[in-house]
């Protein structure tokens, strides 16, 4: 497994537990009321387990397994933005919920998830291709 994807693998693996431990704290909260500012977790809990865990594991799944160029597995620069951005963007997303102040550091961090998205579909597109394409080495 490649350098890249056992990061996102390891950094999908805490957004997966600080996501978990959220979800935990708002179930407890259900059954036993700890404190109603509790429910302002949702948000953030959705976004570590659906961003976070969810599509940075994704990320880091095919970026290790998908049809490489030989053994190269394509640019790695737009990969490691891909990483910076989409980590970036769910934090400032989840900033963003916690504070509940102004809608702007939700949308900027919803564009930036969305570079993430983009910059990793530039690595990702010339290597969709058939298999008899990856033995033949077209
Ligand atoms: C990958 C795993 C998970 C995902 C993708 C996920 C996703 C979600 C989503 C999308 C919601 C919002 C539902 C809505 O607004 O209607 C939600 C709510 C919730 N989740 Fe999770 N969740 C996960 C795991 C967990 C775990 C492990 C726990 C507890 C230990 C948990 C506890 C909760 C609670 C308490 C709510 C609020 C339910 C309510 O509205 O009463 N979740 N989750």
């Amino acid at each position: 497994m490649p350098r890249l994807s056992r990061l996102f693998v390891r950094t999908a693996l805490a957004h997966l537990v600080v996501g978990f431990t959220l979800g935990a704290l708002m179930l407890i909260n259900k059954g036993v009321p700890l404190h109603p500012l509790l429910w302002r977790l949702l948000p953030l809990h959705v976004e570590f387990l659906l961003i976070g865990w969810t599509v940075q594991f994704i990320f880091g799944v095919a970026f290790w397994i998908l049809p490489r160029f030989g053994t190269s597995r394509g640019p790695e620069g737009v990969v490691w933005l891909s990483y910076v951005l989409l980590n970036a963007g769910v934090l400032l997303v989840a900033a963003g919920h916690l504070i509940a102040g102004p809608a702007w550091p939700v949308l900027i961090g919803r564009a930036v998830e969305g570079g993430a998205v983009v910059a990793f579909a530039f690595n990702m597109w010339p290597r969709i291709k058939p298999f008899r394409d990856v033995v033949t080495g077209r």
